[in-house]
């Protein structure tokens, strides 16, 4: 069987991480433009106004927003069928809650898009990949305010009425359940979420000294589901061929060990990280198991009134989309070792490698979500939208650079994916991250490389920004060329 005909083969990026030119054209500060990069020694840091002499990767990522032809022929060298990508709110919307949309920011977007199409390349586009104006979160605390389901309902209507006959495939918020998280950086970038408190501090601060408050936290991603589903209801209105999906970043978590207490503690984890948010958007209502939840941790939940809950019911996603890197073990012992992650850590998986940022590797967890997925939502489309190895490269001499570890990684995981195909998972396409190098969400590095296409940007701000292919440029063109079969 394999994968389909048709199979969406693609990469994907997001805004803030490629395209740089972030006070060009009329756009207005995005959350992540005011975030300094950062690396073990020095942890990531948020100040209110933008600090001079000091270094933000956004601010020139990798210059995407003036190379867009030159990466997007690139792409379609490797015989992309389609690209993941995001429209940043600030370039539409530069304030957020402006009357009028800013022109250039929607005219960038036309060519963005006119040039994929050119080259039978689907865009898939993301609205809100934790691009949300700056301004929103100071006047409004974000997704915390309810005016905010109308600042970006306005938004979305703008993207899908000027696009509609360009983009068929749209994600309302790149993975909405960071909000479960209770980590600053996460509630910042996925609910614009910042207490009061913070918003006051007029000096520079690490996100370690933000104040996180849980009810607050599961308000905004109330609204925030509200507003999703509120999104998918114009855009059908608007047009009825549009596939409107959410977005969830799935890790798989095992129980560290058979002890029950751990199976316990690992189911939790797995429903209220994994299944929660995507039980609201594909159900469209709240899980009993999400409700025990906040009573048992003391969350009023009137919050969720009967109005939202029709808005909930009318608003269902057509498609599930979903990151996946690594999978991560739960134990209820506190001295067990622990490792890092994608958005969140957990107890160290002894049957596991892992990558030099501590991910740990696991092809077979992906085949296992795809399946737990399917057998979840039945027949409901599923999509893989992020799915790659951040590590360092080396540029030889003659230019080349061997990333085998990187092939390793996707020939694994795309056999996993081939595999769940032939179980029969409804699976409709493959975006992997970050095709060509861009700028780390969870550091603010460039030294963790994770494209086909490298890029000469540094983190000391050096580089002339040129591109030139890594051997995985040419192993993902075979891979798609032969829909999967050669990897
Ligand atoms: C996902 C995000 O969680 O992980 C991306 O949607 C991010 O924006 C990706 O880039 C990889 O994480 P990192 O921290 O290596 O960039």
């Amino acid at each position: 069987m394999g994968f389909p005909k048709n199979f969406l083969w693609g990469g994907a990026l997001a805004s803030n991480q490629c395209e740089g030119a972030y006070d060009e054209d009329g756009k207005g500060l995005s959350v992540p433009d005011l975030v300094l990069g950062g690396d073990v020694n020095t942890p990531r840091t948020i100040c209110s106004y933008i600090l001079e002499d000091r270094f933000y990767p956004s601010h020139q990522a990798v210059d995407f927003y003036h190379r867009y032809k030159e990466d997007i022929q690139l792409f379609a060298q490797m015989g992309f069928k389609a690209l993941r990508l995001s429209i940043n709110w600030g370039r539409i919307f530069p304030k957020g809650d402006d009357d009028k949309p800013n022109e250039k920011g929607l005219a960038f977007y036309d060519k963005v898009f006119d040039e994929c199409l050119k080259y039978n390349i689907e865009p898939i586009v993301t609205l809100c990949h934790y691009e949300m104006p700056w301004n929103l979160v100071k006047k409004y605390q974000g997704f915390y305010s309810r005016q905010t389901i109308d600042f970006y309902v306005k938004y979305v209507t703008t993207c899908f009425e000027r696009y509609k006959d360009k983009v068929k495939y749209w994600l309302t918020f790149n993975e909405i359940n960071a909000g479960t998280m209770g980590e600053p950086l996460a509630s910042l970038y996925g609910l614009g979420y910042m207490s009061q408190e913070d918003l006051q501090r007029t000096k520079p601060c690490t996100f370690d000294e933000l104040k996180d408050n849980p009810e607050h936290r599961y308000i905004a991603l109330h609204n925030e589901f509200v507003a999703s589903a509120l999104a998918v209801i114009k855009g059908h209105e608007i047009n009825l061929n549009f596939m409107i999906g959410n977005m969830s970043s799935h890790l798989t978590w095992y129980p560290h060990t058979c002890n029950p207490k751990d199976i316990l503690a690992c189911q939790e984890k797995d429903t209220m990280f994994n299944d929660f948010c995507a039980d609201v958007q594909v159900r469209g209502e709240y899980p009993e198991y999400a409700l025990a939840y906040f009573r048992k941790n003391n969350i009023d939940y009137s919050f969720i009134t009967e109005e939202d809950k029709k808005i909930l019911k009318e608003g269902i996603i057509d498609m599930y989309t979903f990151s996946y890197y690594i999978s991560n073990c739960v134990s209820v012992d506190p001295k067990v070792e622990k490792i890092g992650g994608n958005l969140v850590g957990g107890a160290k998986n002894p049957y596991l490698k892992a990558s030099e940022w501590g991910w740990q590797i696991d092809p077979d967890g992906l085949g296992f979500t795809l399946n737990k997925l399917s057998s979840r939502y039945p027949n409901l489309p599923l999509m893989v939208v992020e799915n790659g190895f951040g590590a360092v490269d080396k540029v030889e001499e003659d230019g080349s650079i061997h990333d085998d570890y990187r092939i390793d990684y996707f020939r694994s995981h795309i056999q996993a994916m081939k595999e769940a195909c032939d179980d029969g998972v409804n699976l409709i396409g493959y975006t992997s991250w970050g095709p060509i190098d861009i700028v780390s969400a969870g550091t603010g590095q460039l030294y963790k490389r994770y494209g086909f296409i490298y890029v000469d940007r540094h983190d000391d701000g050096t580089g002339d920004f040129s591109r030139s292919k890594k051997d995985s440029f040419y192993w993902y063109k075979k891979c798609i060329e032969s829909n999967g079969e050669i990897i």
